[in-house]
C-alpha cells in the first residue's frame, strides 16, 4: 500500500489545494489513524484522490456549482481553518442548493470489501492524540446533561472501547453502536451495545424519540449512506435532541468515502453540514472549529452539531 501512496503523490494536482487535508492511514490493516507529524508529511495528499481511484466527478465542481448558485460568496479552498475565524462562519446562514450535491460515486471507497472484515479484529487504541481527546471531553462536559440525570439516554454511533465522555460520566442508558463487539464490550460508559454495519443496514435499531444526544467521533467519514443514517438519527432523537459529529484530519483512508479523502477540513465541515441539512428534521447545523488546544501542533478537532427540530 505504501506504493499506492507514492503513486498518489506523483500525480499532478490540477485542482485547488485546500488549507488542510485529511491525513490518512495507508494500510488496510491499519490499527489506528496515522498522525500528521512532519515525518509523515509524505502521507499528506493534497489533491483529488478520486483521480487515483478513477472515480471521476469532482467534489469541487459540486461546490463550485453551489458557490455559483449563491453568487460565489466564497470558495472553500480559501477557507482558513486554524485560528477559527472563517470556517466557523461556513455554515452560518448557508443557502444550500435545492438538491443534495453529491453523487453515488462520492460515497465509494478504495476498499469496498465488507466493513465487517476490516473491523473484525479489535483495535484497543485511540485514533486522535490526547490533547484532541481532552478537548472533545471538555466540550462534552459543557453540552451534556449532568451525569445521572433521570431519563437521559445517549447513543454513541460508530463506537468502540472508548467514547471520550467525561470521567465517571453516567446516564441511565448509554448505547454504543459499532462494528466490533470486543471493543464495545470493553467500553465502560456503555450500558448496552449493538453491533451493526450502517453501510449495509442504516436503520437504527431503536424506537422513535429515544435519545437526548447522539455522538459520533472520527467516524462520520465511513458512512456510505449518510443521508439514510442522518434521517434515522433524526427519527431516534427526542425533539430538541442534540447530534454531535466530531472529526479530525485523519482516517482509515481505504475505508473513508471518496468525497472525504479528496478534500480538506473546511470541506468536511460542509459535507457533514450538508448531511444534517438534506436529511431533514434538524435545525440548521452549526460548527465548532478546531477546539483542540494547540492548533497546528495537536490533532485538530472539529464539531458539526445540530438539534432535532422540536416540531419534527
Ligand atoms: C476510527 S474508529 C473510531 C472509534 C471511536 N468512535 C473512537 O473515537 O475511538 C471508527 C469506528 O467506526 C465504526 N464503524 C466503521 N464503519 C462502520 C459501519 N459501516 N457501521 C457501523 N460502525 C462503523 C467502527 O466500529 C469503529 O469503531
Amino acid at each position: 500500500m505504501a506504493n499506492v501512496v507514492g503513486l498518489r503523490l506523483s500525480l499532478p494536482l490540477p485542482l485547488p489545494v485546500l488549507g488542510s487535508v485529511c491525513v490518512c492511514s495507508s494500510s488496510t490493516f491499519a490499527t489506528t489513524l496515522s498522525r500528521p507529524s512532519t515525518k509523515k508529511l509524505n502521507c499528506k495528499v493534497k489533491g483529488p484522490r478520486r483521480m487515483v481511484l478513477g472515480l471521476g466527478a469532482s467534489f469541487f465542481s459540486h461546490f463550485m456549482t453551489m458557490a455559483g448558485a449563491m453568487g460565489s460568496k466564497f470558495f472553500m479552498a480559501s477557507a482558513k481553518i486554524t485560528g477559527g475565524s472563517s470556517v466557523d462562519e461556513l455554515l452560518k446562514n448557508y443557502e444550500w442548493p435545492e438538491q443534495f450535491p453529491f453523487k453515488e460515486e462520492d460515497f465509494q471507497r478504495f476498499d469496498e470489501t465488507p466493513d465487517s472484515l476490516f473491523y473484525e479484529a479489535p483495535r484497543f487504541v485511540t485514533h486522535i492524540d490526547d490533547p484532541a481527546i481532552a478537548a472533545l471531553t471538555k466540550y462534552y462536559s459543557k453540552v451534556f446533561p449532568p451525569s445521572n440525570t433521570p431519563g437521559v439516554s445517549i447513543l454513541d454511533m460508530c463506537s468502540s472501547w472508548v467514547s471520550h465522555f467525561p470521567p465517571g460520566y453516567k446516564q441511565e442508558r448509554v448505547v454504543g453502536l459499532g462494528m466490533n463487539e470486543a471493543e464495545l464490550k470493553r467500553n465502560p460508559v456503555l450500558t448496552e451495545y449493538a453491533v451493526q454495519d450502517l453501510n449495509v443496514n442504516p436503520k437504527l435499531p431503536f424506537e422513535d424519540n429515544s435519545f437526548d444526544i447522539i455522538t459520533n467521533v472520527v467516524s462520520v467519514d465511513y458512512l456510505t449512506k449518510p443521508l439514510d443514517v442522518f434521517k434515522e438519527m433524526s427519527r431516534v432523537l427526542k425533539p430538541g435532541g442534540l447530534a454531535i459529529m466530531s472529526f479530525s484530519n485523519r482516517c482509515f483512508w481505504t475505508k473513508a468515502i471518496s468525497i472525504w479523502t479528496s478534500t480538506g477540513d473546511a470541506d468536511h465541515v460542509m459535507i457533514v453540514g450538508s448531511y444534517f441539512h438534506y436529511a431533514g428534521g434538524f435545525e440548521p447545523p452549526q460548527v465548532a472549529v478546531d477546539i483542540s488546544p494547540n492548533p497546528g501542533r495537536s490533532d485538530p478537532m472539529y464539531i458539526v452539531y445540530s438539534r432535532k427540530l422540536s416540531t419534527a
